[in-house]
């Protein structure tokens, strides 16, 4: 099943009156257990097609569909709704908020989401990244593999269709950073997700399905 598309996708920045064309008719078309890596070099325009992707930032032209919503032409409020029901996200550096317990990391994400009795099931998502003896712990008392296994942990409390990953591995050395990647890959297969990562890391593709290129605006298959 098609969980994301990407249609005719052009994004241009205006800086002063410069405009700054990014991206460039971007087509792609990703479906539920497939994990994607999108590679480019830094400033090809990787995190800006992911966060169009996440419903976080407007194209400048083009459609996006995800789990068959044309999110181009719903307003505000169903866009909040879509992400918050649909998509997770994981970013290079975790970003955890500093004075919750890994636990709690991923519960205060099930009250925003008005997701009832979660406690079970965050138990269980936890348990499934090896932190289950770990509960308890603040972020800094984690090291950078943890963090971001907590991290994919809480992209998964709402149980997304499409889990968007942002460089996860850029921060850890090659051994953490295949961990996290092959977790990538179990959740896509295993969960039946559709699972897009953005990276520049060459060390960790031949984990994935597909591989696309962006370079200079344009997005082509390379695998
Ligand atoms: N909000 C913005 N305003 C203007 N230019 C931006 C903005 N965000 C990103 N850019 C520019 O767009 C290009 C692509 O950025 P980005 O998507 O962050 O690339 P990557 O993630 O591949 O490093 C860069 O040249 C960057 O400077
Ligand atoms: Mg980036």
């Amino acid at each position: 099943m098609e969980v994301l598309n990407l249609k005719n996708i052009s994004k241009i920045y205006k800086d002063g009156n410069e405009n700054i064309e990014v991206l460039k008719d971007i087509n792609l078309s990703v479906n539920s257990g497939e994990f994607v890596a999108i590679i480019g070099p830094s400033g090809s325009g990787k995190s800006t097609f992911l966060t169009m992707a996440g419903a976080l930032l407007h194209p400048t032209s083009g459609s996006i569909v995800i789990d068959k919503e044309d999110i181009t032409k719903v307003t505000d409020k169903q866009l909040t709704n879509i992400r918050l029901n649909k998509i997770g996200f994981i970013f290079q550096n975790a970003e955890l908020i500093p004075y919750l317990s890994v636990v709690d990391q991923l519960n205060f994400i099930s009250k925003i989401a008005h997701i009832k009795e979660y406690e079970t099931n965050n138990f269980k998502i936890l348990k499934s990244v090896g932190l289950e003896k770990h509960l308890k712990k603040f972020p800094n008392q984690l090291s950078g593999g943890q963090r971001q296994r907590v991290a994919i942990a809480r992209s998964l409390v709402n149980n997304p269709t499409l889990l968007l990953a942002d460089e996860p591995t850029a921060s850890l050395d090659s051994k953490r950073g295949i961990e996290i990647v092959k977790m990538l890959q179990t959740i896509s297969h295993q969960q039946n997700k559709a699972v897009v990562m953005v990276t520049h890391d060459e060390r960790i593709l031949e984990f994935v399905d597909k591989i696309y290129k962006i370079d200079d605006g344009n997005m082509t298959q390379e695998m």
